[in-house]
């Protein structure tokens, strides 16, 4: 049985033993994990933390001005960074899925080490999560995926890591985040990966590519939201690199997929797709074909995991 009063009394104590009189910095991604991590961490270190949110460009529709409020709200001291052109420069051109991962937890850490350099910090505290570690391999497993915490770190980082979170899973974190008063906008959101929607984005990603899955994210997140339905785990849109044929009007169309996917789990180590009501998968698809016109059609994943994942890389 998973105590969160014990645990956040245990993990502040040993936050501040780890970090001692050093200055450390967290960024907050606007996900739990983060959110939960950053509230322990000022907890226990209150005037050496530095907390950031870097805006990299891959997060969803309207997420800064949103993180910017539940900050506010709070009373958390929040440094804006705007990382949108850094990252998709050095996104440019690139395709596969692990290379994606590497160079947005890269271009993450060296903003972090820009910015503690800047504030003679020496530690940087992670939300990382069990799954995490796990699936991005070590201790003789195999790797699945580089999750954007782990995989993107070099070996001569200059920081040293203060990883509270490494041994809970999702809904212990949740647990937390209610104990430490967070908004259940925050504690009850649905995951959001680490790099962000460039994991959703078959192939190369560009500003319109980014649009395009920030809006149909935004459909299939508001009408689920809406629906009178059990809400799914995780639910979400993601979108494919290559092109089909359609007709809009009397014209030949050739456009883009969007692959809608929500599903159940626990901890999103295994997962089952939803069984979403058609009504509302059909709101969805004309709302994406309607509203987002470099998109021609709509398919909704019905993968379990394994055999697949939950994001598309
Ligand atoms: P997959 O796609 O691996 O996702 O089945 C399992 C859960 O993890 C999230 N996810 C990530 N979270 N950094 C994160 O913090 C990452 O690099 C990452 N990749 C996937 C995913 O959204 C799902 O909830």
């Amino acid at each position: 049985m998973f105590e969160a009063k014990k645990f956040i009394e245990r993990s502040v104590g040993e936050i501040k033993s780890t970090i001692g009189k050093e200055r450390a910095i967290i960024a907050v991604s606007g996900g739990v994990d983060s959110f939960v991590a950053a509230t322990l961490a000022s907890k226990a270190i209150p005037n050496q933390l530095h907390i950031v949110y870097v805006d990299n460009g891959l997060m969803r529709k309207n997420e800064t001005e949103k993180v910017k409020e539940v900050a506010e709200k709070l009373g958390v001291n929040l440094n804006v960074i705007d990382g949108k052109d850094q990252f998709l420069d050095a996104l440019k051109g690139i395709v596969d899925p692990e290379e994606k991962r590497k160079i947005i937890g890269r271009e993450f850490i060296n903003i972090f080490e820009e910015e503690a350099k800047k504030h003679n910090v020496k530690f940087l505290v992670q939300g990382t999560i069990a799954p995490d570690w796990i699936e991005s391999g070590g201790m003789g497993r195999d790797t699945i995926k580089s999750h954007h915490n782990v995989g993107g770190l070099p070996e001569n980082m200059d920081l040293k890591l203060c990883e509270p979170l490494r041994e809970l899973y999702k809904h212990e974190v949740r647990e937390l985040g209610k104990e430490l008063g967070l908004p259940e906008t925050v504690h009850q959101r649905q995951p959001f990966p680490g790099p962000g929607l460039g994991v959703r984005i078959v192939g190369e990603i560009t500003s319109e590519n980014i649009r395009i899955v920030q809006n149909a994210c935004d459909i299939v997140e508001t009408e689920i939201d809406n629906a009178d339905m059990e809400r799914p785990w995780q639910y979400f849109a993601a979108m494919l690199s290559s092109k089909t044929v359609g007709v809009r009007g009397d014209e030949r169309s050739y456009q883009y997929t969007v692959i809608v996917r929500a599903v159940r789990s626990l901890d999103g180590m295994t997962a089952n797709f939803s069984h979403i009501p058609f009504k509302v998968l059909e709101k969805i698809s004309t709302r994406i074909t309607n509203e987002i016109p470099e998109v021609g059609r709509v398919a909704y994943d019905i993968t379990n995991k394994p055999p697949g994942t939950i994001e598309m890389e």
